[in-house]
């Protein structure tokens, strides 16, 4: 999992967040062991800003991959980051219910959930 986190520190770094000051990287590893990461990417049009997770995923599916199987999401903070509710339902369109989502602060402070813990009951693309 050291890969997955020394990928989203350094997205996150290059975060660019100058309105909520909240750095965020995430990282996708998918099943053929490639890494995607991002970062969090404001806009002075507030709604217009983009997750990390929503970055990484879409590295993730420009480079012509579709399934994730470790996720890692890491905060400028002290508190331990979690997918906002937008970014945990992207992750489920390319995720299943036992995929891990390592949570971390900016020590790399880490807690281990996975998709389904954090999105349980939830609707993806087998419903349609
Ligand atoms: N943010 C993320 O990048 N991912 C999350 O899951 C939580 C929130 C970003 C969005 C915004 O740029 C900043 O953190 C503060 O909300």
């Amino acid at each position: 999992m050291d890969d997955l986190l020394a990928a989203a520190r350094t997205a996150m770094t290059r975060a660019y967040a100058p309105y909520s000051n909240f750095p965020v990287g995430a990282a996708v590893r998918t099943d053929r062991g490639n890494v995607y990461a991002g970062c969090n990417v404001e806009n002075a049009a507030y709604p217009e800003g983009c997750c990390a997770e929503t970055a990484a995923i879409a590295a993730m599916v420009a480079a012509g991959e579709r399934r994730i199987v470790e996720v890692l999401v890491i905060g400028g903070g002290a508190e331990l980051v979690t997918p906002c509710g937008g970014c945990r339902q992207r992750l489920r369109e390319f995720a299943a219910d036992d995929v891990p989502v390592h949570l971390c602060n900016a020590d790399g402070r880490r807690r281990r959930e996975t998709l389904g813990a954090l999105l349980p009951r939830s609707f993806g693309p087998a419903h349609l």
